[in-house]
């Protein structure tokens, strides 16, 4: 079964910190990380980066290599992939070849998550995601968000369980859509998460989440001998 490696990376509490995170970025990141964070407004580019610099460490570390020599090797459903693209499912190169690495960022409140499956296979897709319960409360969300099926398992919840219920549902279609790599250009409410193969809830314990927020993956593996179709979980 193959081992899922998560890890959480906290929201900045001083300012310096943001401070040593450009530092970091400059020193580790490539130019179109780099060129993303600038067109952002500075606050939400800081965080891009730490995430971004986080990750990339992250990647080293469980490979082994030095994560300033990673480059990035990032793939989207529209734009493809190749040098020069940095946006999409994440990944990366050492040296010209792809480090057998399946990877999946999300971030939420400041907070990052980061997972991994390392020695994978070029088919292997890893998705993962995390929300705050506070930001499912909008009005609409159930329609919006929520196949049929989904609504009907909210009828008898409490009022106030109501939003890490929605948390939890839409921390799972976004881990699936990214696993997939569809993204939201898949409507969430034609993915009926409740029973998917290869997707479960982290929790707190396995993330190192604050304990309201909602974590998800999905892993798909391509079974053993047939080269690609398959899936299994951590
Ligand atoms: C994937 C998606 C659902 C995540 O959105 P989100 O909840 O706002 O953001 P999260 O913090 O949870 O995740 C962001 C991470 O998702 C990953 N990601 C983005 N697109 C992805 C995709 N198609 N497949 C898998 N992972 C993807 C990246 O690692 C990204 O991190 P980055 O900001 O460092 O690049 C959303 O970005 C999306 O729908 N993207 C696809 C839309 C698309 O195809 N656009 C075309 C672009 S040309």
């Amino acid at each position: 079964m193959a081992q899922l490696e998560v890890r959480a990376i906290p929201p900045f509490l001083l300012s310096g910190e943001a401070a040593a995170v450009r530092r970091d970025a400059e020193r580790l990141l490539d130019g179109s990380e780099l060129a993303r964070a600038r067109a952002m407004a500075p606050a939400a580019g800081a965080v891009f980066l730490a995430g971004r610099v986080a990750q990339r460490v992250f990647a080293a570390e469980l490979m082994s290599l030095p994560a300033v020599e990673l480059a990035p090797a990032y793939s989207c459903p529209r734009c493809g992939a190749g040098p020069g693209l940095g946006h999409g499912r994440p990944g990366y190169s050492y040296r010209g070849a792809r480090v057998p690495l399946a990877l999946s960022l999300s971030r939420a409140d400041g907070w990052t998550l980061l997972a991994a499956v390392v020695d994978t296979a070029p088919e292997t897709r890893l998705g993962a995601d995390i929300e705050n319960p506070s930001r499912t409360g909008f009005g609409g969300f159930d329609e919006v968000a929520l196949t049929p099926a989904e609504r009907r398992t909210l009828r008898d919840t409490k009022a106030e369980l109501l939003p890490a219920a929605r948390a939890r549902l839409w921390a799972r279609k976004e881990a699936w859509l990214k696993m997939t790599g569809d993204g939201l250009r898949t409507a969430p409410s034609a993915v009926d998460v409740r029973e998917c193969p290869g997707l479960r809830d982290l929790g707190p314990a396995e993330t190192g989440l604050p304990s309201h927020f909602a974590a998800a993956v999905a892993l798909s593996m391509p079974v053993q001998g047939s080269g690609s179709g398959g899936s299994g979980s951590s």
